[in-house]
């Protein structure tokens, strides 16, 4: 439906708009008991057709602290979807039954492909390897919190750059602020996707990309640690490749500034030794508690209709065109129709940003 604001991509909302969501989670944890009721009556639903405990767990939560109720599946098989359900049938009869839809799914794009036919407001609780959204909005609280600011920041991102979504989203978002400045280390396989860094580039911010954790510590106000997103590679032996390969211990972090702080959006692997958690500069289970606050925030926002997004899609309809991403939510939802921005030569589609050379 046209006038329903939906979460699917955060840079669909102004920055000022994350502002009013992070300032009013930041009162919420001042004042918790004030907000108790605000949502009494109303019902989220949530579809997880992929494990969450953080995401999934914090939603719930919050909805309750503020006086509502909770519908929905953390396990498809079993719903509806187990006997073939399509997406799109899921979400008429879920949304229907409820105020506001959160949805993470396997597939890229299948949050905007939802919310096509929904008759509530949906966020994306992360589609895939693409974004997510409201771990963004917890990593702006959090910095905010922490840091005191959100601009003239250098920050480090480290793991798996190309399937970690919340690094997508993050990147994204830290664009916006003026005096960012991003450290991209990964391996070779596992960089930033060209349309992330094309965004940085476009938005006036530079990054810089290396292979080592050492190298870049003392430069970091900083460092978003990421675990290597096993389920996302396409066959055990190329995931076996890349594990392991970056631990951040206490002898890499006595190499970081003493106002550094670490970020994770967890859940962690390897790539933190549990020696580091007990460093003040470790941050990933505060950041983890904001999380609560923020989409309690983000709630409200939404069931008030105080946030206008973008139109869910405003490219070129070309059914004729096939995305070549094999993880785009268009190859399994065959009803969808194919949606595109030309870019030049290229052509974006609109449900997971894959580009198309014409
Ligand atoms: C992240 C996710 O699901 O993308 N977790 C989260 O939501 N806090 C990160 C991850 O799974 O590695």
């Amino acid at each position: 439906m046209d006038n329903i604001s939906h979460l699917i991509d955060l840079n669909d909302f102004s920055p000022s708009q994350w502002n009013t969501i992070v300032s009013l989670a930041h009162e919420i944890m001042s004042a918790p008991m004030v907000y108790a009721g605000a949502c009494r009556g109303k019902i989220m639903g949530t579809l997880f057709y992929e494990p969450s405990t953080r995401t999934q767990m914090s939603f719930q939560t919050a909805m309750l602290r503020l006086g509502g109720g909770i519908i929905g599946f953390d396990n498809p098989s079993t719903s509806s979807v187990a006997k073939g359900e399509n997406l799109k049938d899921t979400t008429k009869i879920v949304s229907g039954y409820s105020d506001i839809l959160v949805m993470r799914h396997p597939l890229e794009g299948a949050s905007k492909a939802a919310a096509l036919t929904a008759d509530c407001p949906v966020i994306n609780a992360g589609d895939g390897g693409h974004l997510h959204p409201t771990q963004t909005l917890t990593d702006l609280l959090t910095l905010r919190e922490e840091k005191g600011r959100l601009n003239d920041l250098t920050v480090g991102f480290c793991g798996d750059l190309k399937n970690g979504r919340t690094v997508h989203s993050l990147l994204k978002a830290l664009s916006c602020f003026e005096g960012n400045k991003f450290i991209l280390v990964s391996t070779q396989e596992l960089k930033v996707p060209t349309y992330i860094k094309d965004y940085i580039s476009a938005s006036g911010k530079t990054y810089e990309e290396y292979t080592s954790l050492e190298d870049v510590m003392p430069m970091l106000d900083v460092l978003y640690m990421t675990r290597i997103q096993r389920e996302r590679f396409s066959s055990p032996e190329e995931y076996e490749k890349q594990k392991h390969v970056y631990c951040l211990d206490t002898k890499k972090m006595k190499l970081g500034k003493p106002e550094l702080i670490v970020m994770h959006p967890l859940p962690r692997v390897d790539e933190i030794a549990v020696e580091v958690d007990d460093d003040p500069r470790a941050m990933y289970f505060r950041q983890a508690n904001y999380g609560m606050y923020v989409r309690m925030a983000l709630i409200l926002c939404m069931l008030d209709y105080r946030l206008e997004s973008k139109p869910l899609l405003s490219g070129k309809i070309m059914n004729e065109v096939c995305c070549t991403n094999p993880k785009c939510i268009t190859h399994t939802e065959k009803y969808l129709p194919h949606s595109f921005r030309k870019n030049g030569d290229v052509l974006e589609c609109e449900y997971c940003d894959e580009r198309i050379l014409i």
